[in-house]
């Protein structure tokens, strides 16, 4: 039996939990996790290590290009690598966090790591999350889910794991905070987070991860058997 792989697009706002439902379809399929807002999340790291200013646009582009930045696959996730230096938690600080969004605004950051995503899919078997995947990177991803959730919900969960680690951040704090990234990331001109044409719509807000995941495995399937008779026809 002939099982052709698939390019699965996940995107979505903050929060919506793409990148625990992305990792475990990809555990399921046995295919690779991308996460690539831990791409942008990388350039922002190193942008704030070297003391550079959001202003100097120019200089943030040379920085992305001269950056080695590598994703491995880990049972908890993935681990992220620039330049060789293990960044995985370093970069999901609360710093990283809050520049992250602008950095993402930069087209010049954004046409380099699409570059690099668009051949992290080439062979096919690859999940991958973000913004832009179904709209920009992966426009011919043969599933494209578009994942939501209510604000106050994606807050209660990022809550959750923040006090898994020790941070005291109130509830309000964290809608405030995703609200605004929400904007940024909506509001930008190039790739902003739009649901794609053929996107599903999965609000996640009453949903377990279990019955998400289930659900794309579902799609997946669908497309799988779909392309099987395609095949007979
Ligand atoms: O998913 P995340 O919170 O780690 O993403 C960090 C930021 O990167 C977020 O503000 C949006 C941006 N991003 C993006 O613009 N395009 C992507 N494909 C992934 C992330």
């Amino acid at each position: 039996m002939s099982i052709h792989k698939l390019n699965v697009a996940i995107d979505g706002p903050a929060g919506a939990g793409k990148s625990t439902i992305s990792r475990l379809v990809a555990n399921e399929l046995g295919y690779v996790y991308v996460d690539t807002g831990a791409m942008y999340r990388s350039v922002t790291w190193k942008m704030l290590q070297r003391g550079l200013p959001l202003s100097e646009q120019d200089a943030i582009v040379e920085l992305a290009r001269q950056s080695d930045i590598r994703l491995f696959p880990h049972p908890s996730g993935q681990q992220v690598f620039v330049d060789g230096e293990d960044v995985t938690e370093a970069i999901r600080s609360s710093e990283v966090t809050s520049s992250v969004s602008d950095v993402a605004k930069i087209a010049g950051v954004r046409a380099l790591l699409v570059e690099k995503q668009k051949l992290m899919a080439l062979e096919k078997g690859v999940v991958m999350d973000g913004r832009d995947i179904g709209t920009n990177v992966l426009p011919h991803a043969e599933v494209k889910v578009f994942m939501t959730a209510g604000v106050r919900v994606r807050a209660e969960r990022r809550r959750r794991e923040l006090e898994d680690k020790g941070s005291r951040i109130t509830l309000e704090q964290l809608m405030a905070e995703i609200s605004e990234r929400d904007r940024i990331d909506q509001e930008r001109e190039v790739s902003p987070l739009v649901m794609a044409d053929d996107a599903i719509l999965l609000d996640t807000t009453e949903m377990s991860i279990g019955q998400v995941v289930e659900r794309i495995i579902d799609l997946c399937k669908a497309k799988m058997g779909g392309e099987k008779l395609n095949e007979n026809v």
